[in-house]
């Protein structure tokens, strides 16, 4: 009977991660679709601690005090780290956490090669086990190179670790792999050689680590998603290991989720992945000299002067980028928006695919300060909209509108596809300084003749524009 409520439950979680994944794609169901998988998942692990029976034994699950020890651990950690975790820091915990999904996928690998050696030496290798070692060996593999390359990705993300890469650093990384996998196919056959397993595990470590370290920092959101869609595969190997549809369909959406999200990121970038994990770009030359040469003198503009310019336009147009996130001026954004509405400005946001550090960033950040989803448009409704805009105001956005992404060749960012704001009949651009952004290149736009800058930390200049605005 306490199987079939099992599966029963089983089913119930996967319908769950389906419906949740789908109602993720918009941000107005995006929470409900959270709660619903977390719910699902939460049902899929207490059935299995207090409905599992082992086949041969009919045992339920025993340890509980080590179970619950350790789910009552890891939800208040993840709990703490997820309240306090800053918006702009959510890619470093999202490469955390997926890490620690590898290093679980990895670990299931290597308990469950010593089970199953443990049998052999009783029963002799039989062709299910071959089978049963090639999905272990599947799992450690990948799940240590997710483990080891997302902490890389996390170290990167929060600046304790720098790009290296030495020549020969591809061709090294791959002979470590095939090794690996050569080792893996050994094992099926001789899977008596314990020290063989230890020794694959360590050679997917180093893979990891050596496959992560050359790629530039601004590239580590792509990575992480592939990562991510490592972690899917090896959860899914689990799911193989013991016969846990669950496990498996989890693993699989997952996998097939980082899959599809690396592959619209490196579209949005107008780069291949191969460019993205060979290319190092971005990183830690963030600030660093400019590849292109200044392109002379930039204008700026007063409070007052932007204020007026504003408060008289027939349509503004607001482009947010990172910087609007790193002040959390997403609130006094909002306020603006609605002060201008007020006068009978048209407001609306023009929202670049990889603005920010990752998918999403400015459509959660904005969604935060409950501006209206109706008033957000993607690039290309935005770029079809610039020409009939009077303002374009950004704040804290540098790659996503750089015009060199069209017009230079040897630019690292061009192909990108960028939010054509030189259309409009005025920009304004807000920033602290004239640094570059994450790319690490000047800016054009910024020495066009209609553009002017308004340079400050985004929240006072937002602030202080709508105390200018109310008085206009
Ligand atoms: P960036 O090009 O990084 O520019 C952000 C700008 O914000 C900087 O130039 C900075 O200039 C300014 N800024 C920082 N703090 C500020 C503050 N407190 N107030 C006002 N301005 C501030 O950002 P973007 O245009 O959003 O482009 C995103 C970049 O990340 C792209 O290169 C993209 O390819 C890359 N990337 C994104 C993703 C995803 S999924 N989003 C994935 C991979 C790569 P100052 O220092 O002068 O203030």
């Amino acid at each position: 009977m306490s199987e079939h409520i099992l599966t029963i439950c089983y089913l119930f979680a996967s319908v769950t991660f389906i419906l949740g994944l789908k109602m993720l794609s918009h941000p107005l169901s995006a929470r409900k679709g959270n709660l619903l998988a977390a719910l699902g998942m939460t049902i899929a692990i207490l059935a299995t601690i207090f409905l599992y029976r082992d086949d041969e034994t009919g045992q339920h699950l025993h340890n509980y005090g080590w179970i619950f020890g350790g789910l009552l651990i890891g939800a208040i950690i993840g709990t703490l780290a997820a309240k306090k975790v800053k918006m702009t820091a959510m890619p470093e915990m999202v490469s955390l956490f997926n890490g620690m999904g590898g290093a679980c996928a990895a670990l299931i690998s290597l308990v469950e090669f010593n089970h199953l050696s443990a049998e052999i030496t009783l029963t002799g290798i039989t062709e299910g086990h071959a089978g049963k070692i090639v999905i272990i060996v599947l799992g450690l593999i990948i799940g240590s190179v997710s483990f080891a390359g997302s902490m890389i990705a996390w170290g990167k993300l929060n600046g304790k670790v720098k790009d290296m890469s030495f020549t020969g650093q591809n061709i090294l990384n791959l002979a470590v792999l095939a090794l690996a996998i050569g080792l893996g196919v050994w094992l099926v056959v001789h899977p008596d050689q314990h020290i063989i397993v230890y020794v694959i595990l360590f050679l997917s470590l180093f893979y990891g680590v050596f496959f992560v370290m050359p790629i530039g920092g601004a590239d580590m959101p792509v990575v992480i998603s592939l990562l991510n869609s490592f972690t899917g595969v090896a959860a899914a190997c689990g799911g193989f290991l013991y016969d846990n549809k669950v496990m498996l369909t989890g693993g699989i959406l997952v996998g097939a989720a980082g899959t599809l999200l690396t592959i619209l990121m490196c579209k949005a970038m107008n780069r291949s992945l191969l460019n993205v994990l060979i290319g190092s770009f971005g990183g830690n030359q963030a600030g660093a000299v400019s590849s292109t040469s200044s392109q002379g003198h930039y204008k700026e503009v007063s409070l007052s002067d932007a204020a007026m310019l504003m408060s008289f336009a027939n349509k503004v147009m607001i482009v947010p980028g990172y910087g609007l996130a790193v002040a959390q001026a997403q609130h006094t954004c909002h306020e603006l928006e609605k002060i201008l509405s007020e006068k009978g400005v048209d407001v609306k946001y023009a929202i670049h695919p990889v603005a920010g550090r990752m998918p999403g960033h400015m459509n959660v950040l904005l969604a935060e300060a409950d501006v209206n989803y109706e008033k957000l448009l993607e690039m290309e409704q935005a770029n079809d909209e610039f020409k009939t805009c009077d303002v374009v105001l950004i704040l804290g956005a540098n790659d996503v509108v750089n015009p060199a992404a069209k017009k230079d060749p040897a630019s690292p960012i061009y192909g990108m596809p960028i939010l054509e704001v030189e259309l409009a009949k005025n920009v304004i651009v807000n920033k602290r300084s004239m640094k570059p952004g994450y790319a690490g290149i000047e800016n054009d736009l910024f020495f066009q003749p209609k553009t002017s800058m308004l340079f400050g930390d985004a929240k006072k200049v937002l602030q202080d524009l709508v105390t200018e605005i109310k008085s206009v």
